[in-house]
């Protein structure tokens, strides 16, 4: 072929570790669930800016500062940022990688969060803890969409890497990686149960 892809946008899937996921995520599930209910100031911040959903984002942010259960899975999503930051090539100039940020997310019924990038680090990801069958997945966006212009749109049957969206679906124990610049969203969760995740940033320093 006369033609080759270039400037790769690369996200990373994986199961955090090999097993013991089950007893690990509800053991997540019901500490999320108690800071959601210690986090008055959160949960006023999240009827605002979170509508019918909880998140620590703005109040509850460095959990792995706080928290063991945090602090022993922020040890484990290094190990994958590390990789992730091999396959791109990042030449971290002898700098060691650090997570910055790490918040709950908890979306019942009808809760959404629209299209969104993170500020300040360079890569972020989520990891599941709960995602009830047909909730919805991790919405991802042609970071050169602004660019297309006058380009025509692309063919029902196109590749799934010729395509403007890509959406991963949640699942419990799976990590997601991305580069912090890369905007996304979720879609409203139209099951009847709650969709928990914790999101991370990292940057070099
Ligand atoms: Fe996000």
């Amino acid at each position: 072929m006369p033609t080759r892809a270039w400037f790769p946008t690369l996200l990373y899937h994986e199961p955090l570790q090999k097993a013991g996921l089950d007893r690990f995520n509800a053991e997540l599930a019901d500490e999320c669930h108690r800071l959601r209910d210690y986090d008055a100031a959160g949960r006023r911040w999240s009827a605002k800016n979170y509508p019918g959903g909880y998140t620590s984002y703005a109040t509850l942010n460095q959990l792995h500062k706080i928290s063991s259960t945090f602090g022993g899975l922020e040890r484990k999503l290094t190990a994958h940022v590390r990789r992730f930051a091999k396959q791109l090539a990042f030449d971290l100039r002898g700098r060691e990688i650090a997570m910055t940020d790490f918040w709950v997310n908890i979306m019942p019924e009808h809760a959404a969060h629209s299209l969104h990038l993170h500020p300040l680090s360079f890569i972020s990801g989520t990891y599941y803890v709960a995602t009830p069958r047909g909730c919805p997945g991790l919405k991802f966006e042609d970071p050169r969409l602004s660019k297309f212009m006058a380009a025509p749109p692309k063919l029902a049957s196109a590749r799934p890497a010729h395509r403007t969206h890509v959406t991963y679906p949640a699942r419990a124990g799976h990590v997601i990686l991305f580069e912090s610049w890369l905007r996304h969203e979720v879609a409203a969760n139209r099951t009847a149960a709650e969709r928990i995740s914790v999101s991370f940033n990292y940057n070099w320093s």
